[in-house]
């Protein structure tokens, strides 16, 4: 693209005041700069100028009704583990991790998944969830391709800490990294903003960024090549995650659900969890900033909380949906931030939140599917996220939770535990209760 071009096409959506400074530029910049305008799609302008015009209208979520939500036990459960057992031995399960956020709650300089959260080890988190892959696939004799998506910012030292590690055990050749999108930052009157004289501040496209992520890196295309059939999802923070745990992919599948959601009891009415509500016969995750104090609090007959469960962020997809969903649209959803942007030339960084940052969801394609499925689990099992540097959701309480999780499988294997000793299993050392019944004692005898 060269300048005329440029100049025509900012014409067309209004953002001629891209180009102001071009004649202080150098050669460089004045050519990082035409790159930027031709990577930008006049569509996504138009569509983010929309979603400023909606902006502070929050969705009607007060028809809501609470999902039915399904707690498996006896046969129910071992039908749904011999299920997903089945599509696991078959190969048919990846891995899909969302890695792209910029973890500025946790306040740790670097990608998210390095934090070294393993409580002797120091091991990051990373480690964790490579490890658990490693050993659901040994113990099923089929790989796992695991698919992690990073940002622009945190790609490069994403793929040196796996290389770093030796891929944590995993064959780098069933590990795919591919990176998400960036949105230009606008104000409120829609004008995309500069946050240098060459440069248009960009930011990540949120985890719903994934769909066009993986359709653009051939990320879909490899998994449709592998035979995949259901995909596992999750996120970064949370190291207790049970990846591709055998009952939640049977149940997926037993359902022919084309989206299912595990989802956990809230520890409190007002828990930061997006909550999935149903609206007729479809579905549409409700973030707990749009619940009322009314919704948050309502109590069923037998006094348990109405919307009683709240989404951790762990799904199965079946592959054939998102290819059918990673090539439409998906909705915007606004953040007013603290942009650095240029004043009369210099750049300034504002005191008070002057510009907007668009992402999109991936539980926004909820309602297009033509088949969900919710089942419930234990929190303390499951889901303790690394958020925030102290208080809840932080590195001790995430270390306590592991560390209880690790104590039940050694006591439940007939092993006592003096209270302050420290305990870190290597998922491929165990899975869970029964690899240390099977195999731990020799070890500790
Ligand atoms: C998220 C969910 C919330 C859920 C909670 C469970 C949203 C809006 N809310 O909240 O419903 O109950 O997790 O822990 O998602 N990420 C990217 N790229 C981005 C932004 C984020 O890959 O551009 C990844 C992060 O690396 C992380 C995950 O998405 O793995 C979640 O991001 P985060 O910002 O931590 O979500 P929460 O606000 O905590």
């Amino acid at each position: 693209m060269n300048y005329i071009e440029a100049s025509g096409k900012l014409a067309s959506c209004g953002q001629e005041h891209l180009l102001a400074y071009w004649k202080e530029l150098s050669k460089k910049e004045r050519s990082a700069l035409l790159e930027q305008i031709a990577a930008i799609e006049p569509e996504d302008l138009r569509r983010c100028g929309e979603a400023l015009g909606r902006d502070g209208n929050v969705p009607d979520s007060s028809k809501g009704k609470a999902p039915k939500v399904a707690r498996l036990r006896g046969t129910a459960l071992l039908k749904a583990i011999a299920a997903g057992e089945k599509e696991l031995r078959k190969g048919r399960v990846a891995a899909l991790l969302v890695a792209g956020g910029q973890g500025s709650r946790l306040g740790y300089d670097g990608p998210k998944g390095c934090y070294p959260v393993g409580p002797i080890s120091g091991a990051p988190l990373f480690y964790f969830h490579a490890r658990k892959i490693l050993a659901r696939s040994i113990r099923y004799g089929a790989p796992i391709p695991f698919y992690v998506m990073t940002s622009e910012a945190n790609n490069a030292a994403t793929v040196a800490c796996f290389e770093e590690n030796d891929y944590f055990g995993l064959d780098p050749e069933n590990v795919f990294f591919f990176t998400q999108g960036m949105w230009p930052g606008m104000t409120k009157d829609g004008k995309v903003i500069l946050d240098a004289p060459g440069h248009i501040f960009m930011s990540p496209d949120g985890h719903g960024g994934l769909l066009a992520a993986l359709k653009r890196s051939g990320a879909l295309a490899d998994m449709k090549k592998r035979g995949i059939k259901s995909v596992f999802f999750f996120q970064v923070d949370n190291p207790l995650v049970e990846i591709a745990d055998p009952a939640f992919i049977g149940h997926h599948v037993l359902e022919k659900s084309e989206y299912s959601l595990k989802l956990c009891a809230k520890r409190d009415p007002y828990e930061k969890v997006g909550m999935p509500m149903r609206f007729g016969s479809s579905y549409r995750m409700v973030e707990y900033t749009e619940m009322t104090d009314e919704q948050c609090n309502r109590r069923g007959k037998d006094g348990e909380l109405y919307f009683k469960y709240g989404s951790p962020a762990i799904h199965v997809f079946d592959r054939a949906f998102l290819e059918r969903e990673a090539s439409k649209p998906m909705p915007l959803h606004l953040a007013f931030k603290k942009i650095p942007a240029l004043e009369n030339g210099k750049v300034v960084k504002p005191a008070e939140p002057n510009g907007y940052k668009f992402e999109k969801f991936i539980f926004d394609i909820l309602p297009n599917a033509k088949r969900a499925a919710f089942l419930a689990f234990e929190q303390k099992d499951e889901f303790s996220p690394v958020k925030n540097a102290e208080g809840s959701d932080s590195p001790d309480t995430c270390r306590a939770d592991m560390r209880s999780k690790w104590v039940g499988w050694l006591e439940e294997a007939g092993m006592k535990v003096p209270p302050d000793m420290p305990v870190e299993i290597d998922p491929v050392y165990a899975l869970d209760a029964s690899d240390i019944k099977s195999v731990g004692l020799m070890l500790f005898n």
